[in-house]
């Protein structure tokens, strides 16, 4: 198990550059093999749900060669077998191979994807989208097989707006025959940058990035290279740190507009900021602030992947706010560590009341989930004395270098095998 420890309350100065984002790298892995040819990507984040993708690659016979930050996927020698359990389950995301082996080769057969455990996370809308294209699908317990002799265009209507659906039922799409309209579909930026990876492959895609998406298939998909969108979530995360402890913090190598929603929620609880073209400088991160209210939603509204880094800044404000999660129904795992280390939050239903303000001091916690361990650290720094933070892989999943990050602009952090 790995453990982060954290001697709190340093002032942190300085500079954070944003990796790529988690989210676009882990569907643009999987789209790259609906070409033949060589696809390549930047600014490809390392973080270990890539590792993930990259062994489902190798798996499936795909040639994966990782540079610093570029990733060069050749599927030309790939074989389309079973993706076993110990890789799927290993994150989420690896059902968008359900979609882009459909979509190549007309059948998938894989098991049950992993992922946080933060709600039920069905994909029966994935699997919807995938029999409304013309496929059949099939399960034995975990193992599900999907299967076409020939896929066709189709209008689909998403019952919700679901980032996973929407990308899957496009991986699918792009090379049926005729015309698909996903209706009601996700606007995520990361769905947009699936889009353009894939256009540039030769895809026909428009729309991305509204709600109705129109995808007109093709035949044949050529090599591209491609570079991944700022993370906005790391972004985030790092935004809510530096309100808590950053003084003159500059966050780089943002897109501000995929974070308003949080930028605005800051400006509400009076952080001092400057938001620049493609960065973000948090001025004093000491100031007394007020409380606020948020519930998540789909974009561009408050995400939930950051709410659960912002509950540790309400924890700062001084009155009563209130975090209401709409889209994951177990995203609150975090409240019992955060009153461990000296907060005051009920929870009750989908909504937690924080009375603030709240001195933290650090104690044992545990990342239960990827977002939760990112709560874990940004209250760690904050929190006075030591915190240690147990099953701290989770938070590797999706945070690049996050120590080598924090340490650089003074934070006391280190990580441990125990
Ligand atoms: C993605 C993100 C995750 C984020 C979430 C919501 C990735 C890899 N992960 O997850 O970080 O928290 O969007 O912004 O991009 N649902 C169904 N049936 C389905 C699919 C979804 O009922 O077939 C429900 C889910 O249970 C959830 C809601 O729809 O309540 C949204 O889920 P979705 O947008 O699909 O999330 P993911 O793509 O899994």
């Amino acid at each position: 198990m790995k453990v982060i420890e954290i001697e709190g309350a340093k002032e942190l100065n300085g500079t954070i550059r944003i990796s790529g984002a988690k989210n676009a790298t882990v569907a643009l892995i999987p789209a790259a093999i609906l070409t033949d040819e060589e696809a390549t990507i930047c600014n490809v984040p390392e973080i270990t749900d890539t590792d993930a993708l990259c062994d489902i690659l190798k798996q499936l016979n795909v040639n994966v060669n990782r540079s610093t930050e570029s990733l060069v996927i050749n599927p030309k020698d790939m074989k389309n077998i079973e993706i076993e359990e110990k890789y799927s389950k290993k994150l989420r995301a690896s059902y968008y191979f359900m979609g882009a082996l459909l979509g190549k080769y007309k059948k998938a057969v894989m098991y049950f994807p992993g992922g946080c455990s933060i709600g039920a996370r069905p994909i029966d809308l994935h699997l919807k989208g995938f029999e409304a294209l013309g496929a059949k699908v099939t399960n034995e317990g975990n193992r599900y097989t999907v299967e076409a002799e020939e896929l066709h265009g189709a209008n689909i209507y998403l019952d919700i707006a679901s980032v996973g659906a929407t990308i899957n039922i496009m991986l699918a799409a792009v090379k049926a025959n005729g015309k698909t309209v996903i209706d009601n579909a996700a606007k995520e930026p990361e769905i947009v940058n699936v889009a353009t990876f894939l256009n540039m492959m030769g895809a026909k895609i428009t729309g991305a990035g509204t709600s109705t998406i129109k995808i007109e298939g093709v035949e044949h998909l050529h090599k591209c290279f491609h570079e991944v969108i700022p993370d906005r979530i790391e972004a985030g995360t790092y935004i809510i740190i530096a309100a808590l402890c950053g003084h003159n913090l500059k966050i780089d190598n943002v897109i501000p507009e995929h974070i308003d929603s949080l930028l605005s929620k800051l400006e509400e609880m009076g952080i001092e900021m400057e938001v620049g073209a493609d960065y973000v400088i948090v001025f004093d991160g000491k100031k007394e602030l007020h409380p606020t209210n948020i519930k998540t939603a789909v974009y561009p509204g408050f995400p939930t992947d950051l709410q659960q880094p912002f509950t540790v800044l309400l924890t700062k404000a001084k009155g009563r706010s209130k975090v209401e999660e709409t889209i994951w129904e177990n995203r609150f795992m975090h409240i019992a560590y955060l009153n461990k280390l000296g907060a005051n939050i009920t929870v009750k239903n989908r909504t937690a009341t924080i009375d603030g303000p709240s001195e933290l001091k650090g104690t044992e916690v545990v990342a239960t989930d990827l977002r939760a361990g990112a709560a874990m650290v940004a209250a760690g720094l904050v929190a006075e004395g030591k915190t240690t933070i147990a099953d701290a892989e989770h938070i590797l999943r999706g945070y690049e270098q996050i120590v080598e990050k924090l340490k650089a602009v003074g934070a006391k952090i280190t990580i441990k095998e125990i």
